[in-house]
């Protein structure tokens, strides 16, 4: 599978089957979490066989089961903290797909286990659920394309990667992005100051790159 069509067939799943994760699977992760706590400061972890992470009240309360494995979403503290592991984790989560496992974003209540590893200047701020799906699930609802952006007029590879953004997840299906393309040529995102903007923005910037093609723009910084 292309990271193109795990952008399609990704979707949320919160009830996953007892098959552990293989050990390609776990290395091709810890690879790519490599990768991406080196270029932002992060310190991304993926644990795994730990039933307790999403047990008791807590997997009642958000319709999970099954779920044994995660990724701990921590890094550097930063202004720019919750952009960077949204972007990188949206990574973790299209490659997942492409390794056949599939994933759920969980940025509320979530418990803080003893394996993580938590330095004094770092945040730990969510986690990513991720192991052999029970169901695919299935596509979210989405707003029109004209609410994230002014589309005519514009060129096809900005629309694209409109399209890509809208495809992904987002806190609570909030959808809470926005792209403009600029006289100069560059492309400003921005999310409105709701919960979970950073890592929303993030994971919409991803996708614009991977639906429009980076040889296409450069961000407004
Ligand atoms: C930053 C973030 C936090 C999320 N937190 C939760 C959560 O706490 N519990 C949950 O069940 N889903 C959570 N989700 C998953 C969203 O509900 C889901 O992405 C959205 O409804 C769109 O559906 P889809 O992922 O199937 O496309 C979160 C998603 C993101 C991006």
């Amino acid at each position: 599978m292309t990271i193109q069509e795990a952008i399609l067939a990704r979707h949320s799943v919160r009830q996953f089957t007892n098959q552990p994760l293989s050990t390609p699977q776990v290395e091709a992760l810890n690879q790519q979490i490599a990768h991406s706590n080196t270029a932002k400061g992060l310190h991304m972890q993926l644990v795994t066989n730990e039933p307790k992470a999403f047990s008791g009240i807590l997997s009642k309360f958000l319709r999970f089961s099954g779920a044994m494995n995660y990724i701990a979403l921590v890094g550097l503290q930063s202004p720019h903290l919750h952009e960077y592991l949204g972007y990188e984790g949206e990574k973790l989560v299209l490659l997942a797909q492409t390794l056949g496992l599939n994933t759920c974003w969980v940025g509320g209540t979530f418990s803080r286990n003893r394996n993580v590893k938590v330095n004094p200047n770092e945040m730990y701020v969510g986690v990513i659920a991720i192991g052999h799906g029970a169901t695919q699930g299935r596509q979210h609802k989405s707003k029109p394309i004209e609410t994230f952006a002014e589309i005519e007029g514009k060129p096809d590879w900005f629309r694209r990667g409109v399209e890509c953004a809208m495809l992904g997840p987002s806190a609570m299906n909030m959808q809470n992005f926005h792209f403009e393309l600029l006289a100069d040529g560059t492309v400003k995102a921005t999310a409105k100051p709701k919960a979970f903007a950073g890592m929303d923005l993030g994971i919409a910037k991803l996708h614009f790159e991977l639906g429009a093609g980076t040889e296409n723009f450069r961000w407004h910084n």
